[in-house]
């Protein structure tokens, strides 16, 4: 297969792209990333002079660039990771959201469908279901009500891959999987933000309450799910792809402080995030039954397997907090009553 991968030097894309040159087949992989302040070509050093592989620094919007790809290439299969993909941020602009997510997602499907592409999966989440209350699970069917920028922008996304399908028989699978955790996370996200300030014994921000729930999926785990819906997933379907373990953000943020050996004192509840949605848990019934898919470790391995990633690869997020994040940084959390919490400093 001759591949293109959009995104692919974000967190889940460049694992992504390691799982598919790992796997030493002959597949042509082609990465087009715009490397927004979150794509990050060293998350793929070691591909670069792989003879199977080539990355396109450009955007999924960019309609020349991405006819002439697909043509000059031969893609037959197209994996859609490309996003911006950060609820906070989201929630400061959304705008910029609905242009790649939204229009971004509809320019690759309309260029795909016209160059023939035989496969395409979309990358959702789970996060266009909305929120659950104390029990229950988003299976496939559950309604979509998506409630931050981010998810409706996404639910668009997914949505027009539906009709895709539904009015031209464009062979789309569409996956919707629960938070992803691993190595190579921007540290914008819970679990990398929180390695980086205990490291530098910095407060850890918790938003409200903290008893928020989300079902953590090893990125590894999720990539062999996307994988599998490229290879074996039926055109027009959905899988739910989720990690069966569900963990509120302050048990979390405990087991990480506790694992790292410092002080639970770091820990700082802060003012909630805007709209904030209480509980996510993934039924991934489907993709087990139907393609054989189960996580591959439980959660107390992936994530001793994610701190020592991170405690191994000090230099990469240290170099990410100290360039422009630090800004974000100021910014998001100092108006949360967070300030001076500068991430990743020395101790
Ligand atoms: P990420 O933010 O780490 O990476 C996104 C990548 O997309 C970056 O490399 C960025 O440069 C690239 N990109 C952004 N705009 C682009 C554009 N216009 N053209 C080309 N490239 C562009 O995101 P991630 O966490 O790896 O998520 C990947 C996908 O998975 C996203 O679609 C996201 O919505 C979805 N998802 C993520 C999670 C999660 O827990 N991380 C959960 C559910 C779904
Ligand atoms: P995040 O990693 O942003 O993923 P998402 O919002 O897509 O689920 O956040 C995971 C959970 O952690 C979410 O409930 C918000 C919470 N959170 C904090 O409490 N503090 C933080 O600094 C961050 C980034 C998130």
């Amino acid at each position: 297969m001759r591949i293109l991968v959009t995104g692919g030097a974000g967190f889940i894309g460049s694992n992504y792209i390691r799982l598919l040159l790992g796997t030493g087949g002959d597949e042509r992989v082609v990465n087009l990333d715009l490397l927004t302040y979150a794509g990050n070509l060293e998350n793929l050093a070691g591909c670069e002079g792989d003879p199977r592989y080539r990355f396109v620094r450009g955007d999924i919007r960019d309609r020349a660039l991405v006819r002439g790809l697909l043509a000059a290439e031969g893609i037959d299969a197209v994996v859609h990771f490309a996003a911006e993909s950060h609820v906070d941020r989201s929630v400061e602009g959304p705008e910029i959201f609905v242009s790649t997510n939204v229009l971004g997602t509809e320019m690759l499907l309309e260029e795909a469908r016209a160059a023939g592409v035989a496969r395409f999966v979309m990358v959702s989440t789970d996060e266009v279901y909305g929120s659950l209350g104390e029990t229950g699970l988003f299976t496939e069917d559950t309604p979509l009500a998506p409630n931050s920028p981010y998810a409706a922008s996404k639910a668009a996304a997914d949505l027009l891959c539906r009709a895709f399908h539904h009015t031209w028989g464009f062979p789309v699978m569409t996956t919707r999987c629960s938070n992803n955790y691993g190595a190579y996370q921007f540290p914008e996200k819970l679990i990398p933000l929180m390695i980086a300030n205990a490291l530098a014994d910095k407060p850890l921000p918790v938003y409200g309450d903290g008893r928020n729930v989300r079902d953590w999926l090893w990125v590894e785990d999720h990539c062999r799910a996307v994988d599998l819906v490229l290879r074996r997933g039926a055109p027009g379907r959905v899988y739910n792809i989720g990690g069966c373990n569900e963990l509120a953000n302050i048990d979390l943020v405990t087991l990480l402080v506790d694992r790292l050996g410092r002080s639970r004192d770091l820990i700082t509840f802060v003012a909630d995030r805007p709209g904030h949605d209480r509980r996510y848990a993934i039924d991934a019934s489907r993709i087990m039954a139907e393609l054989g898919w189960a996580p591959s470790v439980t959660f107390a391995e992936g994530l001793a397997r994610t701190v020592d990633w991170y405690l191994a690869n000090r230099a990469w997020w240290e170099t990410i907090c100290s360039g422009a994040y630090r800004d974000y940084y100021a910014r998001m959390y100092g108006s949360r009553g967070a300030a001076g919490t500068t991430p990743g400093d020395g101790p």
